[in-house]
């Protein structure tokens, strides 16, 4: 018989991707979501519950009458800067709302979790070229630190409540579903690829480069792009290798590419998808972006088998902008 799998927050970006990717493993799968900032039309479950994380009764219903074997948790604040201005909604979603789902999956006797973890984690390290696991967390905004908070509860929950988890920290989400189903639609948009592509498409007058004297090999910040589809796969590798986890444990695995990108080859890869010669303009460096940020992918390869498919930059910009334009009927 199928599994069952609850996805908090699958009507997000990531979460809508993971939906259907699960389904298409052939797991059943039960959205629960409170339409924050996700989208009725990204719903892919098989059945959808709406209601927000900390009604942890909700939660113990809907894990209980739906037999759900293991949960996805995509919901959160997500927004960095944002975090730094008003931190207690951050904390309270992201941390307490946590606490919220993790009594609820004790209160149903679920012990099978993946989480959405992420590289601000890991803060501004200048002193190793790739990411790995092994580093200590040292988060620089709220929003990290409420992800750093919950890795650290996760661990405190392993041998009290026999929690079998992962963490899985995600490096640049970008790109949408092949198919055009669902792709990024964020409300204020913060990420580089769609912004470029609002330039493309005139929405935005021009795109600013923070920062073009950094010690890169074209001076503007390196980061580890990741399709959101490779990042969808990768929930289908996590879920399976947490539901067949005999002793309890969690780990982190990060979820990138091993490879950097840089602002400008993302700027000129947008310039060559889309045949729009649209305005760059260059800045001074954004206070706390480190110069680059690169995942090491062993883990994953070697606990999940995973490794990405689709993250080179000419695929992630081409399925970006045809969700773009098809989003604006274009
Ligand atoms: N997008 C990225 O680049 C990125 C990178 C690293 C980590 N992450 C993490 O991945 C996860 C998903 O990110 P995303 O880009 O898909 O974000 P998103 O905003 O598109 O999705 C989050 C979903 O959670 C729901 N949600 C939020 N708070 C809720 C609550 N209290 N109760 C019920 N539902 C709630 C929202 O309605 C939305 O559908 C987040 O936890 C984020 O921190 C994202």
């Amino acid at each position: 018989m199928s599994k069952t799998v609850l996805i908090v927050g699958g009507a997000g970006y990531i979460g809508s991707h993971t939906t259907l990717a699960l389904k298409e493993a052939g797991f059943r799968t039960v959205v629960y979501d409170n339409f924050s900032s996700g989208h009725r039309d990204a719903c892919f479950g098989d059945v959808l519950v709406e209601g927000g994380l900390a009604d942890t009764a909700l939660l113990t219903r809907t894990l209980e009458d739906h037999g759900v074997d293991a949960v996805v948790h995509f919901a959160a604040l997500i927004e960095a800067g944002q975090s730094v201005l008003t931190p207690l909604p951050f904390f309270e979603n992201n941390v307490g709302g946590t606490l919220s789902l993790l009594n609820a999956m004790n209160a149903a006797g679920v012990s099978r979790l993946v989480f959405s973890s992420t590289a601000a984690v890991y803060g501004n390290r200048t002193d190793v070229e790739l990411l790995d696991e092994a580093l200590t967390r040292a988060p620089i905004n709220p929003y990290g630190d409420s992800k750093a908070m919950v890795e650290a509860i996760l661990e405190s929950c392993v041998a009290p409540h026999g929690l079998r988890a992962i963490a899985l920290r995600y490096f640049n989400a970008c790109g949408a579903d092949a198919q055009g189903r669902t792709g990024e639609r964020h409300d204020p948009e913060t990420h580089l690829i769609p912004l470029v592509i609002q330039a493309a498409q005139g929405t935005r007058a021009s795109i600013a480069i923070n920062g073009t004297d950094y010690d890169t090999p074209d001076g503007t910040c390196v980061r580890d792009y990741i399709h959101v589809s490779d990042l969808a796969s990768g929930h289908v590798a996590a879920v399976t290798h947490v539901l067949s986890q005999q002793e309890p444990g969690v780990q982190p695995i990060n979820l990138g590419t091993g490879a950097g990108q840089s602002v400008r080859q993302v700027v000129d890869a947008v310039k060559g998808i889309s045949g729009v010669a649209f305005e760059v303009t260059e800045g001074p460096r954004r206070a706390g972006d480190p110069a680059t940020l690169i995942a090491d992918v062993t883990r994953a390869r070697e606990i999940l088998g995973w490794r990405a498919r689709h993250s080179d930059l000419e695929t992630i910009v081409r399925d970006a902008w045809v969700f773009a334009e098809g989003q604006r009927g274009g």
